[in-house]
């Protein structure tokens, strides 16, 4: 990589970035502010600062000045650069690139703790709509599509927005399901149950014991199994499960994906 240029990532954590409580160490410290450019802004009266990821040098020195950590500077080939497909905004996490699911697959994503994988499920799952890095400036359909032109996310994306296949997704936190669905386990798995598989997958996801029992009381364990069965028994050309093992024992978690691998069937 010798020679080419390149490019910064300025990542700051909301939740330590605190400009009313250190003394703008970050500012005062970048070589780059002392030039006279706005590298970094910020004042006591910031919610937060920011920094210019154009301007930055990637000294790393603001990294190590500020008092609570709250800077990550990362340094990426500029190829790279160019193959965003979603940012939340200034000065946060770019997802680069996309896993693209192939037709009688399973397609497993592994990593660290933020390192995107609920990000590119809900993109690939049609739910959230890919900005390319443009934040302030979104993209619609048209250009999304145009931008992966000639690559396999066309077709897929093409395929997700017509409703020629259906993708449906377990979403992450499954703590959250009773905010949104309310009634009796039975009552919901029997609205849902299009495969017809209720009873197999009641024994498999050990749900008989709480067939009867309303949504709202069921412990972490038995909603994420209860939630895998939701997805499992609906008709889908794309299933998609966020962390379909968190609060699972090693015999549930292999019972669960049993399940999702039961799902496969030739297209
Ligand atoms: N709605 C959001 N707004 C801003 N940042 C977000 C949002 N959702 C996720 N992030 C950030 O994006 C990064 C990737 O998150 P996520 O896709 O959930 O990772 P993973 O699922 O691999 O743990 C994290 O740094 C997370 O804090
Ligand atoms: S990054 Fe650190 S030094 Fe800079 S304003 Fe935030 S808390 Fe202060
Ligand atoms: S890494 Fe260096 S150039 Fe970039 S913002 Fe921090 S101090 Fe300034
Ligand atoms: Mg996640």
């Amino acid at each position: 990589m010798a020679g080419g240029r390149l490019t910064r990532i300025a990542i700051l954590k909301e939740d330590r970035c605190k400009p009313k409580e250190c003394r703008q160490e970050c500012k005062k410290s970048c070589p780059v502010v002392k030039t006279g450019k706005l590298c970094i802004e910020v004042s006591s009266q910031s919610k937060m600062a920011f920094i210019s990821e154009e301007l930055c040098i990637g000294c790393g020195i603001c990294v190590k000045k500020c008092p609570f950590g709250a800077i990550e500077i990362i340094n990426l080939p500029n190829d790279l650069d160019q193959d965003t497909t979603h940012r939340y905004g200034a000065n946060t996490f770019k997802l680069h690139r996309l896993p693209v699911p192939r037709p009688g697959q399973v397609l497993g994503l592994v990593g660290t703790n933020g390192i995107g994988k609920s990000t590119a499920l809900k993109v690939l799952a049609g739910k959230l709509k890919p900005n390319l890095g443009r934040f302030n400036n979104p993209p619609d359909w048209q250009e999304i599509l145009a931008y992966f032109r000639g690559s396999e996310l066309q077709n897929y994306f093409k395929r997700i927005l017509e409703d020629n296949v259906k993708a449906i997704i377990k979403p992450q936190y499954v703590d959250h399901i009773p905010k949104e669905v309310k009634g009796n386990v039975r009552q919901i798995l029997d609205r849902k149950d299009e495969r017809n598989v209720k009873a197999e997958l009641c024994v498999d996801l050990e749900l008989n014991q709480v067939i009867d029992r309303n949504v709202g009381v069921l412990s972490g364990g038995e909603l994420q199994r209860f939630a895998i069965a939701v997805v499992a028994m609906q008709n889908a050309g794309i299933y998609m499960f966020d962390e379909p093992s968190s609060y699972l024992d090693v015999k549930q978690r292999l019972k669960a994906a049993q399940v999702i691998r039961s799902l496969l069937r030739p297209c």
